[in-house]
């Protein structure tokens, strides 16, 4: 392997700077802050892994919680969705939670995890990706985001999924985007040192042993269904997504 690459990916990958989330400071109550996301950015903001909720919990504010994209099921009380799109499928709640007050539909986060709370006004959180229309290889793309905003994307869940496609519609882009999926020594991962637990490679599942070119992971844009991942050669031009 390319050694430059070798030393890219040690030295980022502990990288705790999270701007796939941008902490909105307006105080406001839920439904302008979602309109504000999804304006803005793309969505209330899905926080559902370890590492983010870490992560997270060490902006502190003055309103003590902050909303994020948590929000109870309209059907079924016991049921949590995030505003993106998708069922909730980890759970953080801090202890003594979820309380089931009628009208506590909402979650928000402080430094013991999430909290079920009434629409108040608060401080929130967004989801950002940034989709790039330049055309460059995987190691290009991988520079580029680093240089400019925080890394390669990787895709945490289902969630990010949609959001992930859902700025894509908002662009023209090749046919294939590059996010930050790397075959490094016999496994796939998140060069932003994500874990990988949810996955979405397309037919013939995830390649265990791709062609040595073929070591790059992107997204197939797809219009309607949920895009699957690919294993490309590295070398092919590509737009991507940084966040
Ligand atoms: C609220 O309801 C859920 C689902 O029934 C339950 O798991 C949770 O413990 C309840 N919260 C409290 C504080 O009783
Ligand atoms: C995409 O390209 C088509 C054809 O060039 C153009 O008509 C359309 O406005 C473009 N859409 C966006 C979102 O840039």
């Amino acid at each position: 392997m390319n050694p430059t690459l070798t030393c890219i990916l040690l030295l980022l990958s502990s990288s705790g700077t999270l701007s796939k989330y941008v902490h909105v400071d307006k105080i406001w109550y839920r439904d302008p802050s979602l309109s504000y996301c999804r304006q803005y950015y793309t969505d209330l903001a899905p926080v559902n892994n370890e590492r983010d909720i870490v992560e997270l919990r060490k902006i502190k504010d003055d309103t003590g919680y902050i909303l994020i994209g948590l929000e109870r099921s309209s059907t079924d009380t016991n049921k949590w969705m995030w505003s993106g799109g998708g069922q909730v499928t980890r759970f953080f709640w801090a202890s003594g939670e979820p309380r089931n007050e009628t009208g506590r539909n909402y979650g928000s986060i402080d430094n013991n995890g999430w909290h079920s709370v009434y629409t108040y006004p608060r401080t929130f959180f967004c989801y950002r990706a940034i989709v790039v229309g330049e055309e460059k290889t995987w190691e290009e793309a991988l520079e580029y985001c680093r240089e400019h905003h925080d890394d390669l994307a990787s895709v945490a869940s289902e969630t990010e999924m949609m959001l992930i496609q859902r700025e894509l519609r908002k662009h023209n882009t090749t046919e294939h985007v590059w996010i930050g999926l790397r075959f490094l020594s016999r496994d796939w991962l998140w060069v932003d040192g994500q874990e990988i637990d949810y996955e979405a490679w397309g037919e013939g599942g995830k390649p265990l042993c791709p062609h040595p070119k073929m070591k790059c992971g992107a997204l197939q844009v797809t219009g309607g269904s949920l895009s699957v991942w690919e294993a490309h050669d590295c070398e092919e031009r590509r737009n991507f997504i940084c966040y």
